[in-house]
């Protein structure tokens, strides 16, 4: 998958941890991290910013994460090799950061009930970011990729790909999950091209949803 952004270079990663802190609630302490699936990419370890006492990465490829164990080696730093839709987070943690993971789960219930799993790990005032791809208005795929309307599940060759949600039920989903809104944006010209021969966006390519929410117990739908 790959992302193009005419909107601005940097992504949504590199504006919290490069140019941190201007997409950050300010006055919490982040120092417990929780990051889901971070392949070979480890989104906040090599931040400059904040301390991290405690860090956190599941990943379901075994390989990912021998990777991570050799090149992130920390005393505050664990990483396990699990399904995250069977994970249930035993710590608290301050921060969670989704960077294309969710979207990856089988089906909008796993997927419903994972982000539930996870906020229910975050402090109060915690926060989670993310960058999902979800669906375009003129949203089309060719073959061998299909797309079920029904579903918001993305086929390639007959198997499950990706769950391309609607933002609007991702928005509804965020509240109903006890999540104050912080930052909730699809920027303009950025879109994810499944299709690995091609470099171009097209208005058909699904855009891209970034967002901040911050867990506050009172806000419960
Ligand atoms: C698109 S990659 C994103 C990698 C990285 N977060 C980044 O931003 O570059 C998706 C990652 O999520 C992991 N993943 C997908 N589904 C998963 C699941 N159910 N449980 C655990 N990890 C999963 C994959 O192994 C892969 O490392």
């Amino acid at each position: 998958m790959k992302n193009i952004n005419d909107y601005d270079k940097l992504d949504l990663f590199d504006q919290f941890f490069v140019k941190f802190p201007s997409f950050l609630p300010m006055n919490r302490s982040y120092s417990r991290v929780l990051e889901l699936g971070p392949g070979l990419h480890p989104r906040s370890l090599p931040n400059r910013f904040f301390p991290i006492e405690r860090y956190l990465a599941i990943d379901r490829d075994q390989k990912s994460i021998e990777q991570c164990k050799m090149l992130f080696s920390s005393p505050s730093a664990t990483f396990e090799c699990v399904d995250i839709a069977q994970y249930l987070p035993e710590e608290e943690f301050d921060l969670i950061i989704d960077s294309s993971v969710l979207h990856c789960l089988e089906s909008y219930d796993i997927w419903l009930r994972t982000f539930q799993n996870f906020s229910a790990s975050l402090s109060d005032g915690g926060v989670m970011i993310g960058e999902m791809a979800v669906k375009s208005d003129r949203m089309d795929f060719q073959e061998p990729y299909f797309y079920d309307e029904q579903t918001s599940i993305l086929y390639k060759d007959g198997k499950i790909n990706r769950l391309i949600l609607d933002p609007k039920v991702v928005e509804k989903a965020l509240l109903f999950c006890g999540f104050k809104i912080f930052f909730f944006t699809i920027p303009l010209g950025l879109k994810v091209i499944f299709d690995d021969s091609r470099d171009k966006i097209k208005a058909e390519d699904p855009d891209v949803l970034r967002y901040v929410v911050v867990k506050d117990r009172s806000n419960r739908y």
